[in-house]
């Protein structure tokens, strides 16, 4: 009788030591570096911040670039890696080709970090600490980033592919290519709401300011000037009509009358089922920005590698 007592008490004990051990295991930490690099949040800092006050859309690339390396594969740098003899990876894909940017300002905090603590640092953990810092620096909030990631070793062109979305989605797309992220719709019109700062190729915006119908004629009109319907694929118009280099709740503001830039972002205000939180948004700036700082917390805890997967990358663009 005791003997089965005891022996049931050693597997619940076992038991609940795997599960505890399943659960850390893939926990990421704010003070993950706090022993081994104490400096690495501030070198981080300095680097960013001085980037976007020499260039400010530099902030929108680098929150861009965090995102698009947590939707693929998780948040484990592999945008990052550079195209190789036997691995064709994520920079050339077609989300990321001629429009990803602020690769050179990662490997720049990249080597000032391998400075102080050689080999420590991961690449996935400062892409996710420049976005935060990138976000503050351009007026946006800032948040606790957790640490701990590792870097992959290798990346996917037919991935980004796949998972990233495309820049003509239909709401109920967008829902479900967030949602099998972890992320809920109100995650997805938060973090969407990044589309306040940065800028746009025309190519991406064009079928909107000639062909749809939702749009402010006005607005329409101002955008085909320097998009005309074929030709001038590359030229710019900034995200947020209104503050494209300020992170406020203009985006949500102009999407309410009809000034939405790209289509996936008029879908989140064209009568279905995210108008009441683009409405939200448009009123109460702070909302938006705790949710949108909830949201980014959320998102870099998409899949990372941790424990003994992946690698600590030497350099950000190469596997060791
Ligand atoms: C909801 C689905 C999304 C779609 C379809 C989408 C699509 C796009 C497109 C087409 C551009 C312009 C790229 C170019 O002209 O080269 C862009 C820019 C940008 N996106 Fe998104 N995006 C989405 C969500 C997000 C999210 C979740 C974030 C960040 C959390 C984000 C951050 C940005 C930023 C900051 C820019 C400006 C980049 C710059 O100026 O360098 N986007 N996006
Ligand atoms: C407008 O839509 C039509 C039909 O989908 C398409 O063929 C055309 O290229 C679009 N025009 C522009 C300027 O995008």
């Amino acid at each position: 009788m005791a003997a089965t007592v005891t022996t049931k008490l050693v597997i619940l004990i076992t038991a609940m030591a795997l599960l505890l051990l399943g659960t850390t295991e893939a926990q990421l930490s704010p003070t993950f570096y706090d022993q081994t690099c104490p400096t690495a949040l501030t070198t981080i800092r300095t680097v960013i911040r001085q980037a976007v006050s020499q260039e400010r859309r530099m902030a929108a690339s680098l929150i861009r670039l965090h995102f698009h390396d947590c939707f693929v594969q998780g948040c484990d740098a592999s945008i990052l890696l550079d195209d190789t003899p036997s691995m064709i990876g994520e920079q050339n894909a077609a989300p990321n080709i001629n429009s990803a940017r602020g690769y050179g300002v990662i490997h720049k905090a990249k080597t000032e970090v391998e400075k102080r603590c050689p080999g420590t640092v991961s690449c996935a953990d400062i892409l996710a600490v420049a976005a935060r810092d990138a976000s503050f620096s351009v007026g946006g909030p800032s948040w606790t980033v957790k640490l701990g990631r590792r870097d992959s070793t290798s990346a996917s062109k037919t991935l980004a592919e796949s998972e990233l979305p495309h820049f003509q989605e239909s709401l109920d797309r967008l829902i479900s290519i967030f949602a099998n992220k972890g992320l809920s719709t109100r995650d997805m019109v938060a973090l969407s709401g990044s589309h306040t700062i940065g800028q746009s190729q025309c190519f991406l915006f064009r079928n909107r300011i000639y062909n749809q119908s939702n749009i402010d004629a006005g607005f329409a009109r101002t955008r085909q000037r320097n998009c005309p319907s074929s030709g001038g694929n590359g030229n710019l118009a900034p995200l947020d009509l209104v503050t494209p280099n300020s992170f406020d709740n203009n985006y949500f503001k102009n999407l309410i009358q009809m000034k939405g830039l790209l289509e996936t972002d008029q879908v989140l205000f064209s009568g279905g089922s995210t108008d009441n939180i683009v409405t939200e948004y448009s009123r109460n700036p702070s909302t938006f920005k705790s949710d949108f700082a909830a949201a980014m917390i959320k998102m870099g805890d998409i899949q990372p590698l941790t424990g003994l997967e992946g690698e600590i990358r030497n350099i950000c663009g190469a596997v060791n």
